[in-house]
C-alpha cells in the first residue's frame, strides 16, 4: 500500500468481509511487518488522537498517548482492533461486580503489536513508558454514534460515556496542554 488511503481501503474491505474480526487484524498484522513505511502514511500530529476513517462499521483513529497519561476505565460497544507502532501501550481490564469496578489484570503492549478487544471490555489504558505510544486504534462500528460507558475508578462510579467526562478523569502528566471539550 502506498498511503493511507490503501490502508483504509483495505480496512474497510476487510471490515465488510464475512469475518471482519480476523481480516482487520490481518490487514494490520502486514502494515505492521514495516513499520518505518507505514509511519511515512500516517501524519505525525502531535494530538492524542485524530479521527482517520468512519463509516457505519469501522472507525479509524489515530491514537497519541504521551508518558505518564491514564485515560479512565471505559468500554467501546463494539470489537475494538489496536495496532502499536511506536512505544508501548499498558491496559488495565475491569469487570463489573454489583456496581463496583473489580481490577481483573494489566498488560503491557509493545510496538509491534496488534491485539483486539471485545465491545464490551472494560479497560483503562495509558502509557507507563518514557516515550509516547503511537497507535491505530479500529472500532467495527461508528463509535461517535455508540452509546457506551466511563467509569471512575476511584469510586466504580458509571457515567455515559462523554468526551468531557473521560478528560476529567484521565490523569495527565504535569505541564501537558489538556484538551478542551
Ligand atoms: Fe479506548
Amino acid at each position: 500500500m502506498n498511503s493511507l488511503e490503501d490502508l483504509v481501503q483495505a480496512c474497510q474491505k476487510a471490515a465488510d468481509s464475512q469475518s471482519p474480526e480476523t481480516q482487520v487484524e490481518a490487514v494490520l498484522k502486514e502494515a505492521l511487518k514495516d513499520i518505518p513505511h507505514l509511519k511515512s502514511l500516517i501524519p505525525d500530529r502531535p494530538e492524542e488522537d485524530f479521527l482517520v476513517h468512519r463509516s457505519n462499521n469501522l472507525t479509524i483513529w489515530r491514537i497519541r498517548f504521551v508518558p505518564g497519561v491514564v485515560y479512565p476505565p471505559h468500554d467501546h460497544g463494539h470489537h475494538t482492533i489496536c495496532a502499536v507502532y511506536e512505544g508501548a501501550e499498558t491496559n488495565t481490564f475491569y469487570e463489573e461486580r454489583g456496581g463496583e469496578l473489580v481490577k481483573l489484570k494489566e498488560q503491557v503492549y509493545p510496538a509491534p503489536c496488534v491485539f483486539s478487544l471485545s465491545g464490551e471490555k472494560i479497560v483503562m489504558s495509558g502509557n507507563l513508558g518514557s516515550t509516547d505510544m503511537v497507535a491505530l486504534h479500529l472500532q467495527l462500528g461508528d463509535l461517535i454514534e455508540t452509546h457506551r460507558h466511563v467509569w471512575d475508578p476511584a469510586t466504580s462510579q458509571k457515567h455515559e460515556y462523554s468526551d468531557k467526562v473521560f478528560v476529567q478523569l484521565a490523569k495527565y502528566p504535569p505541564g501537558y496542554d489538556i484538551p478542551v471539550v
